[in-house]
């Protein structure tokens, strides 16, 4: 399809690098366990694939710590592995997206380590300093979102630096030029060396409020749900932001073809839609995360993927995220028995799918007994709930030990989740009613349909309360998505649509090749696409 563009249309893929797959038997997943896995993703029939951090770290938090920004931690492997994985990927039809973390650096990075040396290094304004509050203590109530304050004390230089994530994350300051241009020069790098796109990690975070005013306390603001006690309303989003992230997109133009992928956390769509840009000039894709955080319930789902689009600027590509390596895994999250109907929403909605590794195997939270805990999320503020170790659990491969993961006499940097020897790669391949199966028509289907891939969206009305029902048009290709959020069966009689339905894929073994509309029996939890012809009007 030659208008078939491949940020636009496509579907991504993360792959958490620590837990995808480990060639050199050390427990811990590789640039060249990619390489060698690179044929799954191919026949699963993804489009672009999203490598989280593998850079020189000292992995305080498993990458996003980053000390060198242009050299690869030797756990992952080295520059060559990278290039030959590029290049294989490439070869492949593939596009390779990597994390670029401009908010802050690890503080063993040699910027910081200069940064610290002396009140008076060149470098030092590349960070936030502050002397203590004139009543003594922190000078603001700034709060870092993995616990505590968002203040270092460093004993040496008598003045605080800010970490909004942990106090070995300080904060870089955007706003000195010499930092800035530094930092652009590491998307420079990227960009050159040939890499497709980037997803922007923490962007909102970049700019602080110049004035350093203290946040607001209040409980009734949605940053509670990932555990914050304050509104972080001088830390985050603030206005002149935008005018970084135009010099990003800027970089990023520079190159051909190239996308940005911004990890735009916020709950207010008027805020969340400033990050495409005035004139489309900042991110293709400002992450979408207000899936993660809504009930699996029709009239929720409906309600936010109505608002979304309803903000959506003009021009603008909708997107999705369900699953990341920062939230509870979709099969634990929405239910096991829901966890197909999930692929089907997050795959026929209209907008770009980023798609966790393992959810196209309904891969479930690991457990993780306290003394293997690892993300220091989790051990710093166990309160929160928030440990990221249970949906970073190794990908299932096969059902040998450690689910071929790793090699047998090695130990995996986590535990593999329990249920590996029913729920991998090699079993759900021989059969042909598996996930993974679901998964990989369920892709086909959508590359190959411009209905599914650009297609309007109209949701259907007078459905029964637990049934979730959209029709996707493109020309005379009509589609029809139909959830079933219930426990009982249901049987339906579509108003808006006459005659019979050819179905093209159902979460749940189906014979029949089509159904009648006015007379659909769906099972509990079943989400059905059929093919209605070109009987559907866009104006009822
Ligand atoms: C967001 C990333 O997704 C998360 O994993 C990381 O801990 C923080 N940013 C800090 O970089």
């Amino acid at each position: 399809m030659s208008d078939y563009v491949w940020w636009k249309h496509g579907v991504f893929y993360q792959i958490y690098p620590r837990s995808f797959m480990d060639s050199n038997g050390d427990g811990i997943g590789d640039l060249q366990g990619i390489i060698d896995r690179m044929d799954y993703l191919v026949d699963l029939g993804v489009d672009a694939i999203w490598i989280s951090p593998f850079y020189e770290s000292p992995m305080k938090d498993f990458g996003y710590d980053i000390s060198n920004h242009k050299a690869i931690h030797p756990l992952f492997g080295d520059m060559e592995t990278l290039d030959r994985l590029i290049i294989s990927a490439h070869e492949r039809r593939l596009r390779v997206v990597l994390d670029y973390v401009p908010n802050h650096t690890s503080d063993q990075h040699p910027w910081f380590l200069e940064a610290r040396s002396s009140r008076e290094h060149s470098k030092r304004e590349w960070f936030l300093w502050k002397d203590p509050h004139p009543q003594g203590g922190p000078p603001n109530n700034w709060e870092s979102f993995f616990g505590g304050s968002a203040w270092e004390w460093d004993k040496a230089n008598q003045q605080y630096y800010l970490h909004l994530f942990l106090k070995e994350q300080p904060d870089v300051n955007w706003r000195n030029p010499d930092l800035a241009s530094a930092m652009l020069d590491i998307m420079h790098f990227w960009l050159k060396k040939g890499v497709d796109g980037l997803r922007v990690d923490a962007v909102i975070a970049c700019l602080k409020h110049p004035d350093f005013p203290d946040n607001p306390i209040h409980d009734n603001h949605p940053f509670t749900q990932i555990g914050l006690s304050q509104e972080p309303k001088y830390t985050v989003d603030q206005p002149d932001l935008h005018d970084l992230l135009r010099e990003f997109r800027h970089v990023s133009d520079q190159y051909e073809d190239r996308v940005l992928l911004g990890e735009t956390g916020l709950f207010d769509w008027e805020s969340l839609m400033r990050y495409y840009g005035q004139a489309l000039d900042e991110f293709q894709i400002p992450f979408n995360f207000q899936l993660m955080f809504t009930p699996w319930n029709v009239q929720a789902m409906q309600q936010k993927i109505t608002e979304y689009y309803a903000h959506l600027p003009q021009g603008a590509m909708p997107n999705f995220v369900l699953g990341n390596h920062d939230a509870p895994r979709v099969a634990t999250r929405f239910g096991h028995q829901n966890h197909r109907s999930v692929g089907m929403l997050l795959l026929t909605l209209y907008g770009i799918p980023t798609l966790y590794y393992g959810d196209e195997l309904g891969m479930e939270n690991g457990i993780i007994p306290p003394d293997q805990i690892q993300d220091p999320w989790a051990l710093n503020k166990p309160e929160a709930g928030m440990g990221r170790d249970p949906m970073r659990t190794p990908m299932q491969w096969d059902a040998s030990s450690h689910a071929g993961f790793t090699s047998a006499n090695a130990t995996p940097w986590l535990p593999v989740a329990v249920n590996y020897k029913e729920c991998n790669v090699d079993i759900q391949r021989k059969d042909p009613q598996s996930t993974l199966h679901f998964y990989k028509k369920l892709l086909h289907l959508r590359r190959t349909s411009p209905a599914l891939h650009r297609g309007n969206l109209n949701f259907l009305k007078g459905l029964p309360e637990n049934i979730l029902g959209y029709a996707r048009l493109w020309e005379a290709q009509h589609w029809l998505v139909l959830i079933n959020f219930g426990e009982d069966s249901c049987l339906l009689n579509l108003p808006e649509v006459e005659g019979d339905g050819k179905v093209l894929l159902s979460s749940h073994s189906r014979d029949e090749t089509s159904v009648s509309l006015k007379n659909i029996e769906l099972e509990p939890h079943e989400s059905l696409l059929l093919e209605i012809g070109a009987s559907f009007t866009e104006d009822h």
